[in-house]
């Protein structure tokens, strides 16, 4: 390196390091909490200001986040939802997971809190009557979003699509007890013939 290139570099810095000061440490900033002279309610941290939406949580699709659209529940699954095996299954785990408690693995509203006395206060659903089976898939939607009554909203615990694979799961349990024997083909029609006689003619009351 020649003497000339050396002073050159040196020169550079010499001019860099005069662009620094110390501006930016002591500028105007309010630490968290501190007490805002700006603003009139003396707060410096600001809520959000009215119909702000972060980046990516526009939820224009009322079929999938609400669960009716103009006003009417859904009766069937909204167009982002895959019916299959892996959703039942995530289902079946988030709903023995939230929902056990007090409406019991089957659904029949005879979890552990509600044999401990939650019922005296009001009885948890049971998933098996009449107006439940017949009721669309968006008011189980709903029931998880806003709760339902005595019930509590799951809103914050449990994502869209969860809620979707529980009520989906809900479907599952319900069929599960009242199925007749011309819902299944002819080949599980003679596995049945393993089952003992009492299940046998409980179906067959059906
Ligand atoms: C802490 C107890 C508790 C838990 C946990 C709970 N529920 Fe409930 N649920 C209730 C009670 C109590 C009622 C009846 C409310 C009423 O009638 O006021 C009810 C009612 C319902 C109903 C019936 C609504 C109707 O139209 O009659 C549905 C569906 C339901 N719950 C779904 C769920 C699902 C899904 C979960 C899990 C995500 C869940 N619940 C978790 C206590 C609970």
């Amino acid at each position: 390196m020649t003497k000339q290139q050396k002073l050159a570099i040196l020169g550079f810095g010499v001019l860099a390091l005069g662009g620094c000061n110390t501006d930016m440490w002591r500028q105007p900033k309010q630490e968290p909490l501190d007490e805002s002279e700006f603003y009139a309610d003396g707060a410096s941290n600001r809520p959000l200001v009215p119909g702000t939406i972060a980046r990516g949580h526009l939820r224009e699709d009322d079929a999938y986040f609400v669960g009716a659209v103009n006003g009417k529940w859904l009766d069937g699954f909204p167009a982002g939802i895959k019916l299959d095996h892996a959703l039942l299954e995530r289902g079946q785990e988030r709903f023995n997971i939230y929902c056990t408690p007090c409406h019991g693995r089957l659904g029949d509203g005879q979890g552990m809190i509600a044999q401990r006395g939650y019922t005296l206060k009001r009885p948890v659903g049971n998933y098996h009557t009449d107006r439940l089976r017949k009721m669309p898939v968006g008011h189980f939607y709903d029931v998880i979003t806003n709760g339902y009554g005595a019930m509590f909203s799951y809103a914050s615990r449990i994502e869209p699509q969860d809620r979707w694979a529980i009520v989906a799961y809900i479907r599952a349990l319900q069929l599960s007890r009242n199925a007749s024997p011309s819902d299944l083909r002819p080949d599980e029609l003679q596995g049945l013939s393993s089952m003992t006689n009492d299940s046998k003619t409980r179906l067959a009351q059906k």
